[in-house]
């Protein structure tokens, strides 16, 4: 997807009317109420990847200067000094960007002393480009990324069935030819398949989760001095 897409994506998105906002239906999977979340903010806090997104305390940087963002710039270069954030978060980006080692690198960099970097990564989605999808990762590969920080806190966001439904979903979306049955499939799966995310709360009790995870994260922690 080129960027002028991508942010007439963006714009569309802020667009869509009360009614398909109402008849939206909700998000097929369930976050993991076991991800410790609860990680100390400070006064500079960094949030890569927010277009259209209010992210409150954070700097919101993004590759496109779209609402909500607070600095258009490339994560593989980040205009900011060393030691600046006390609390970093990389959510669903590493999968689109060219050069995953030199954007860790940049957030490890950016990092103060003492604070947290939260990454977050597909490792069963579909294909979707913000602009572009490169690849995805295990827990292992996330943390080959940043080899000089401590791992505080490791699991999955979310788990295998929200895995299958999406998968259902677009599988039904392939099947169909034409634009306008897709977004019908979107929004009668979407209602028909929801309830189902709930298992999850069982199955990312499990050990056999992360086969078929959907998100997997990792909580990272600089040294301090
Ligand atoms: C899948 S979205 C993630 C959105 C958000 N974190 C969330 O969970 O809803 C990925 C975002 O990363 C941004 N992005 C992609 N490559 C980037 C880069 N090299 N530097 C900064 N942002 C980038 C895209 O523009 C997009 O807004």
């Amino acid at each position: 997807m080129n960027t002028t897409a991508l942010e007439q994506r963006y714009r569309a998105r802020e667009a869509r009317g009360f009614l398909r906002r109402l008849l939206e239906p909700p998000a097929l999977f369930v976050m993991n109420p076991r991800e410790p979340t609860d990680f100390p903010l400070g006064r500079w806090n960094l949030y890569i990847g927010g277009a259209g997104r209010s992210v409150a305390g954070y700097v919101n940087l993004d590759l496109f200067p779209m609402p909500g963002v607070d600095l258009a710039a490339d994560a593989e270069q980040l205009p900011f000094a060393s030691a600046t954030f006390q609390r970093v978060e990389c959510d669903a980006v590493l999968e689109h960007v060219r050069d995953p080692y030199r954007v860790a690198g940049e957030l490890c960099r950016v990092l103060a002393p003492g604070g947290y970097l939260h990454l977050v990564t597909p490792f069963c989605h579909p294909f979707h480009e913000y602009p572009r999808d490169y690849r995805r990762f295990t827990p292992d590969g996330l943390k080959e990324l940043v080899p000089g920080l401590e791992v505080v806190a490791e699991g999955w966001r979310t788990g295998p069935t929200a895995t299958l439904l999406v998968f259902v979903l677009e599988y039904a979306k392939c099947l169909l030819p034409w634009r306008w049955w897709r977004v019908g499939a979107h929004f009668t799966l979407g209602w028909l398949l929801f309830p189902l995310r709930y298992l999850d709360l069982l199955l990312l009790r499990t050990s056999r989760a992360g086969r078929i995870g959907n998100h997997c994260y990792l909580w990272l922690r600089k040294a301090n001095g």
